[in-house]
């Protein structure tokens, strides 16, 4: 695999006004969307839903990628054509979740691991030769009284590290993901902390690993104070201190990088990458990768009727990638 494919691609994941919608919900999580709105995680059911989303309309034009899980790379639509077809039709980029989910960290409680290394190599063969061509791998780090700990942070990178030297290895460009939650009471400077030491960490285990950061995305969560904090942040600060992390933090190599949206509304996932992208240039791309940020409004209508709703559900998908295409050129107009 050529040094230049995996930089073509990964500059195509970022291209200007573009971003990656996110449906790799594990069975267990898309099971947890779906009883919320009374849908029984059926397999026919998660491959309609999918299909809905993955047909909509003019999806390329301001969708660049989707993350894909397992079972999805492999379904199609009802009409028989996979799911790869209908996304290279589109112009739309196959993308794999990988990780195998995180376990308990044993002898750190309250914190986790992402496995799923074992085996990796023979898995990410099958997911090129099935037509992906990115790859993803979350870790999730939650601040609290007396986390993350710096073995919680090292052991994560370290993970991402070798996941990440795969995929190239593969010819896959990696998506390394690691994740700080929004769970808790704690204020936007701690975020701020903890997100710097954790995005310190990845890049110094990246290096070590020989990945080469031109063929790599990072997807970033933001820097915003607990979902519990008494003190919440206006957008400006949320931007400000997120760029401002990113560029302590984040080699200007690296082609681009791409945000979760992680239980914040649709709304403020939106204002806030336009805000940061109307601060001006930044040594990267800043542009999208939401799963339910994408996706909650058409869950909800074509909960309601997966035929009768169809229409109006794609037409929502379609939206939401419009206002965050808008918001990574910083157009967005709220
Ligand atoms: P959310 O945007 O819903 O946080 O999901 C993105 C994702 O892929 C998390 O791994």
């Amino acid at each position: 695999m050529s040094i230049e494919q995996l930089e073509e691609t990964a500059h195509a994941m970022v291209a200007p006004g573009k971003g990656i919608i996110a449906i790799d919900e594990s069975t267990t999580t898309i099971g947890k969307r779906f009883a919320a709105v009374g849908v029984d995680s059926t397999e026919e059911n998660r491959r309609a839903y999918r299909e809905m989303l993955l047909t909509t309309p003019k999806l390329g034009e301001h969708i660049s990628g989707a993350i894909l899980y397992d079972e999805t790379l492999r379904q199609k639509t009802k009409a028989g054509v996979s799911f790869v077809e209908v996304m290279k039709k589109a112009g739309v980029i196959p993308g794999i979740k990988v990780d195998k989910g995180t376990q308990p960290l044993a002898g750190f409680p309250g914190e986790v691991i992402t496995e799923g290394l074992d085996g990796l190599r023979d898995r990410l063969k099958e997911y090129y030769a099935l037509g992906a061509r990115f790859a993803k791998w979350r870790a999730v780090i939650s601040i609290g009284e007396d986390t993350p700990s710096g073995t919680c942070i090292e052991s994560n990178s370290h993970a991402l590290a070798r996941y990440a030297a795969l995929c190239q290895e593969q010819g896959l460009v990696p998506m390394v993901e690691p994740e700080v939650l929004m769970d808790g009471e704690h204020d936007i400077e701690v975020c701020y902390d903890v997100t710097e030491v954790v995005l310190r960490s990845l890049f110094g285990a990246l290096y070590e690993h020989n990945v080469m950061l031109e063929g790599t995305i990072l997807k970033a969560s933001m820097v915003l104070p607990g979902k519990d904090c008494p003190e919440q942040a206006s957008v400006e600060e949320v931007a400000a201190a997120t760029v401002r992390c990113l560029k302590a933090a984040v080699p200007a190599s690296l082609p681009g990088i791409v945000f979760l949206s992680g239980g914040q509304s649709d709304a403020a996932a939106t204002a806030h990458l336009n805000a940061m992208n109307q601060m001006g240039a930044h040594p990267w791309p800043l542009s999208f990768s939401y799963g339910r940020a994408m996706q909650s409004a058409a869950l909800k209508l074509w909960a309601k009727d997966p035929v009768g709703k169809l229409g109006e559900a794609q037409t929502t998908v379609a939206a939401r990638a419009r206002d965050n295409g808008l918001a990574a050129r910083g157009q967005w107009k709220g």
